[in-house]
């Protein structure tokens, strides 16, 4: 069965209360900039890299919608401006992921272009860690294929 969910994925304190001038994880990637070139990148390596295929394969051909949403999606949990849920309610970013089979693979090929895209746009060490782990564990929740075993050994 699937671990219980860890608490809601954001990395800021509160994304729904936390006042955008004061939240430091926003503030400290360098805001929608750096987020967009994030999810950019993120992309380009789903795109690019051999073991990313079989996730790359899930998406459409047309990466600009999803992209435009995960940026939404990204401003909001890390404190910016609430325009994902705004457009889009609440994220049950796990119902909505049910419709794609991610296992221990899936999970990891997602971690891999994430990984890769903070290296390139965050240089605050702390703060690549801290999205680091926070990303690893919405991937491993959203986890909904229960034929392999969970292991701690990713990074
Ligand atoms: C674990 C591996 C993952 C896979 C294989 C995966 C795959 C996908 C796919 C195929 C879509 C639909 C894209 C489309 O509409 O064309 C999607 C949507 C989305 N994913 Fe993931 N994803 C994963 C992890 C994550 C993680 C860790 C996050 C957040 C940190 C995330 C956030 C989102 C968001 C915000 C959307 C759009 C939801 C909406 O329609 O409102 N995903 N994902």
């Amino acid at each position: 069965m699937n671990p219980r969910p860890p608490a809601p994925p954001p990395v800021a304190p509160s994304v729904a209360s936390a006042p955008v001038a004061h939240n430091p994880h926003y503030e400290r990637i360098g805001g929608e900039a750096t987020i967009t070139l994030l999810v950019d990148r993120f992309y380009a390596h789903m795109s690019e890299r051999e073991d990313a295929q079989a996730i790359r394969a899930m998406h459409g051909p047309d990466l600009r919608d999803v992209k435009r949403v995960l940026v939404n999606y990204l401003v909001e949990w890390m404190g910016g401006p609430q325009r994902y849920s705004t457009e889009r309610g609440h994220p049950r970013l796990r119902r909505k992921h049910l419709s794609f089979r991610i296992g221990q693979a899936e999970r990891d090929a997602w971690m891999v272009c994430m990984r890769a895209a903070l290296t390139e746009t965050v240089s605050d060490d702390n703060l690549r860690r801290e999205l680091d782990n926070a990303f690893f564990k919405t991937a491993d929740f959203l986890r909904n294929d229960q034929g392999t075993p969970h292991e701690h050994s990713n990074r």
